[in-house]
């Protein structure tokens, strides 16, 4: 079974690479390397021993794209690639808007003129917008608070209505929570290009001296410590759940939607003093102003994918401190070293 992984060299594509070849399944990459970095692929060939197939192609370059259907067969395509900085989408929300919602379309038109009908999207808990219960179940009410969101939250939309249009399509819309963590071999991670703008690559920035200081923002929300609530997921639990939906997209069709998180809420402090103790460093931090748009608490009911898709998390919070500092302290600089 051959899987085509846009953005397959990113943070969640290159583990999710790794976790669907030890599975037995074909993966081919395509990344414009944008916002990740070439270096990777040698990195997935060394973990799995086995050529990795990728082309430097840009999602959105419709003649390049039709190139890659041509040369395999694809039973399904999961969608990864896209611009996913929430605070840059405020400040350019033209360029979200027409690079991920263009990019899903080329790549609709080339599954349906290559007789493609599998679909995993790579959606996000941001479309539950400023929900107010937890845990969050698939079928709350949605809406967004932020150009990135939309275009999750719109691309969402169009994937169900081609499902409804197409009887023969099956698409997994996955809702990711907070992925962090790295591959247990310390060699690939999260690379953020730039200031991070999530709080794990600023923790082990701390950790690594390459910042001073955390910045904890906000320890006034209703919350057990009053610092923000989270289900952070690890990255390679969360690179499993892409293996069950393929699988699951195999016997089925039709839209379904599935959280991927672990249905536990951790608090920035929880996070941070397990951090300090599994790697025995210490996280210098001070509390500051509130960040604009952040809720008090996140996390997932997770039973659907566990009923449904027979996939749950089993990683700890532990092993995501863990690998996270290991993939850090390897790779100071990450992929440019
Ligand atoms: N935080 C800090 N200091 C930092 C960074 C973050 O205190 O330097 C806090 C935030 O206030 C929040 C928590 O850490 O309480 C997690 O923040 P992140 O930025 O790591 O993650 P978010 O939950 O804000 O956002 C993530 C993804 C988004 C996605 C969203 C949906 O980054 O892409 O989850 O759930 F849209």
């Amino acid at each position: 079974m051959a899987i085509l992984l846009t953005g397959g060299a990113g943070y969640i594509g290159s583990h999710t690479y790794v976790e669907l070849v030890q599975a037995g399944y074909d993966a081919v990459i395509v990344d414009n390397f944008y916002n990740s970095c070439p270096d990777v692929i040698e990195r997935l060939k060394a973990i799995t021993g086995k050529p990795v197939t990728y082309y430097d192609v840009d999602v959105c370059d419709r003649k390049a794209l039709e190139k890659v259907f041509l040369n395999h067969t694809f039973d399904a395509v999961i969608h990864f690639a896209g611009y996913k900085a929430v605070g840059e989408s405020v400040a350019k929300p033209l360029a979200y808007y027409r690079n991920n919602l263009d990019s899903t379309f080329a790549l609709c038109d080339a599954m349906q003129a290559h007789g493609v009908s599998r679909f995993v999207f790579s959606s996000s808990a941001t479309v539950y917008g400023l929900a107010e219960t937890v845990p969050l179940t698939e079928t709350m009410p949605t809406g967004c608070t932020n150009p990135y969101g939309w275009t999750k939250y719109m691309i969402e939309q169009v994937l169900r209505d081609i499902a409804v249009a197409h009887p023969d399509w099956a698409v997994a819309l996955l809702r990711y929570f907070n992925p962090i963590g790295a591959h247990e071999s310390g060699t690939i991670g999260e690379d953020p290009v730039g200031l991070p703008n999530n709080l794990m690559p600023f923790i082990t920035q701390v950790a690594s001296g390459k910042l001073a200081k955390l910045r904890v923002f906000g320890n006034d929300y209703d919350t057990p410590d009053g610092t923000g609530v989270r289900d952070y997921i690890h990255v390679v639990d969360l690179a499993r759940g892409h293996v069950a939906a393929c699988r699951y997209l195999l016997s089925h069709t039709g839209c379904e939607v599935f959280n991927l998180g672990t249905g536990l809420g951790v608090s920035v402090l929880e996070l941070i003093h397990t951090f300090e103790r599994v790697n025995n460093i210490p996280i210098p931090f001070d509390v500051v102003e509130r960040r604009p748009g952040d809720i008090a608490t996140c996390y997932a009911d997770a039973s659907k994918a566990k009923t449904v898709l027979d996939w749950e998390a089993s990683l700890t919070l532990e092993d995501m401190c863990r690998d996270s500092w290991r993939w850090q302290s390897q790779n100071p600089k990450g992929y440019r070293a």
